[in-house]
């Protein structure tokens, strides 16, 4: 628990307290209100239909859908895709709660540590190395495609040496094992034992979502011949499909108007930067993954694709703009002329022609019908039908009826087909039925662990069934549910009050904890409750309890070959089955 003990649990009850979940999310996502709880489209999965509910009453939002839950906290944790400091940070501010934080570092992953070290050792040994005469090249390369010690700094540029011995003899110095040094891709092994994997290239830090650096991509700055780009292999801490090149540094701007620009390569981040466009994050070459989709979906409201020129770029426009319309997001695209990527088309034409391209981006099926429409001649039937189809294709798999109408017009003045014909040529979507609450997967759980997790539920609502509990229940079989129970008592010990809201911070380093937590939340059990129910479920867990004994015995007793033991042992059995009658 060590990032909660900055703050204490009591001031994380204030600021908690000081702002309304309701308020908080539908800052993000809109909410509308329905019955006692808040309804919006979860932003966690791809949702379509409003899934997440949020309730005022209980101040915890759920999706029924993907089972993200939680409370304003750990909502906002996941939205920003910040550290739980940061999170409770930003709700202070949001609430005007002056928080004095010393010292204030953002806890690490404890798993992930090394590699940090390791990172931060080596970005410190490349940043330095530019700036010494043996970086001179490397600058003068950087500074003739005009990127001068600024950008150098704020892209924090570094270079690696032509000798492929230098970082790994300063990492060995520190004493890391030959296994931990390889492990992070910055480090090889062969015959002649440990050297350097990248050597004599400029050295672009990549970073996670939360600024940490975890991976690197060495450029060639010289005519040299081998791979343009070489990068850090995929680590634990590094997996690229997961984060955006420049992410935490644009996140803000992206936020504040509203959009988002999305480009291949980061070398086309770091020239929108030059001219003022920091709404900007990159690719980096690879296909666009669900994952990168959703993160850019959180990011603004409008995702406009500005990759490169050429017809690989067109194609990776193609697959993102679907990656993106399947989770509910229409993006709009920026195609540049003569095959450049951003980065030469800003050095060609200049500032202002760029962001008058980026003010009118062209509408995802407008460059879709653009795109399907290339090499085809339109006085061949052939092409036609095979353009037709080609659309209607895409169509299938777009959910936004006015797009979908618009389109069909489109394609009807385009080949002089009615649009109804065409509309009919379309496959029909599976009959998805309307929305229905997703049952949860569960292992089938027998009527005890039921008692348990309803027992648990009232728990957190209510003192009464805290202080039953404490007195009847000594042992509950089910492990999670007993430590669960445990921590809600002691919460209540410390605190003479409950509230799931604030719960939820305390075990919020506990992801098992959570996961049931979360799964019982679930249960939606009426508020009101009478005694006869919860003595009901008290003994249900004794029963239980006892059964669970009983078999723990009668195991002892197959394999207790000494016959007084064994004696002992069916005594006890016997004793315990007397008291399951009396109760
Ligand atoms: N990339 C990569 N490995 C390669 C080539 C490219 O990882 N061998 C990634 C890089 O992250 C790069 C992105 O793909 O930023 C786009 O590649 P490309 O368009 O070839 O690079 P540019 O951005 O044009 O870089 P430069 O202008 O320096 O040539
Ligand atoms: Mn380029």
């Amino acid at each position: 628990m060590e990032n909660t003990r900055q703050i204490s649990e009591q001031q994380l009850k204030v600021i908690r307290e000081s702002v309304d979940i309701v308020d908080i999310i539908s800052g993000y996502i809109p909410l509308v209100s329905k019955g006692k709880s808040f309804f919006g489209v979860c932003p966690f999965h791809d949702d379509h239909s409003p899934s997440m509910s949020v309730s005022r009453e209980k101040q915890i939002y759920r999706c029924f859908s993907c089972g993200a839950g939680g409370n304003v906290f750990t909502f906002v944790m996941n939205y920003e895709n910040i550290n739980f400091l940061d999170a409770v940070k930003l709700i202070a501010e949001k609430a005007g709660i002056p928080l004095q934080l010393q010292e204030y570092s953002a806890p690490r992953q404890k798993k992930f540590e090394t590699y940090y070290e390791i990172y931060d050792l080596a970005h410190k040994f490349y940043q330095n190395n530019i700036n010494t005469a043996m970086g001179k090249d490397a600058k003068s390369y950087l500074t003739n495609r005009g990127l001068g010690s600024d950008v150098i700094k704020e892209f924090e540029i570094g270079l690696s040496l032509k000798n492929a011995e230098m970082l790994t003899k300063l990492l060995q110095k520190k004493e890391y094992s030959a296994k931990e040094l390889v492990k992070t891709g910055l480090v090889n092994e062969n015959e002649k034992g440990l050297h350097d994997v990248f050597y004599n290239r400029i050295m672009f830090p990549l970073w996670n979502l939360e600024g940490k650096v975890v991976g690197f991509s060495g450029r060639i700055y010289q005519n040299q011949d081998t791979a343009k780009y070489v990068n850090t292999k995929e680590t634990d801490a590094f997996k690229k499909g997961e984060l955006l090149y420049n992410y935490h540094r644009a996140k803000n701007e992206a936020r504040k108007v509203g959009q988002v620009i999305v480009m291949e390569g980061f070398m086309d981040v770091i020239r929108a930067y030059t001219i003022g466009v920091t709404n900007v994050v990159a690719t980096m070459g690879t296909a666009v993954t669900k994952n990168q989709a959703l993160l850019l979906k959180r990011m603004a409201k409008e995702v406009i694709l500005c990759f490169d020129g050429d017809e690989a770029g067109a194609k990776a426009t193609m697959a993102c703009s679907n990656e993106l319309l399947k989770i509910g997001v229409t993006p709009k695209i920026v195609r540049l002329e003569e095959q450049l990527d951003p980065d030469e088309y800003i050095l060609k034409y200049g500032k202002n022609q760029f962001c008058r391209k980026l003010e009118n981006p062209i509408q995802v099926m407008d460059f879709k019908l653009d795109y399907l429409k290339q090499k085809k001649d339109f006085n061949n039937g052939q092409d036609v039908t095979v353009y037709i189809r080609q659309v209607l294709t895409e169509l299938e798999k777009m959910d936004d009826p006015v797009l979908k109408e618009l389109t069909i017009q489109k394609l009807s003045s385009e080949t002089h087909l009615d649009p109804t014909f065409l509309k009919s040529q379309m496959k029909k979507p599976e009959d998805t039925p309307v929305h229905v609450e997703k049952k949860e997967v569960t292992t089938k759980q027998n009527k005890y662990q039921q008692a348990e997790k309803n027992l648990i539920y009232y728990m957190l609502i209510s003192p009464e069934v805290i202080q039953l509990y404490q007195k009847h229940i000594t042992y509950m079989p089910t492990k999670i549910y007993r430590m669960l129970a445990i921590q809600i008592a002691c919460y209540y010990k410390d605190y003479k009050f409950i509230s799931v809201a604030d719960f939820m911070t305390s075990i919020q380093n506990d992801e098992t904890m959570c996961n049931a937590l979360n799964e019982i939340l679930k249960l939606d059990l009426k508020e009101e409750y009478t005694l006869e129910q919860i003595m009901d479920y008290i003994k249900t867990i004794h029963e239980y309890g006892i059964q669970f004994q009983c078999k723990r015995f009668q195991e002892m007793m197959q394999t207790e070959i000494d016959p007084m033991k064994k004696a002992e042992i069916g005594q006890k059995i016997i004793e315990l089955r007397k008291s399951e009658m009396i109760r």
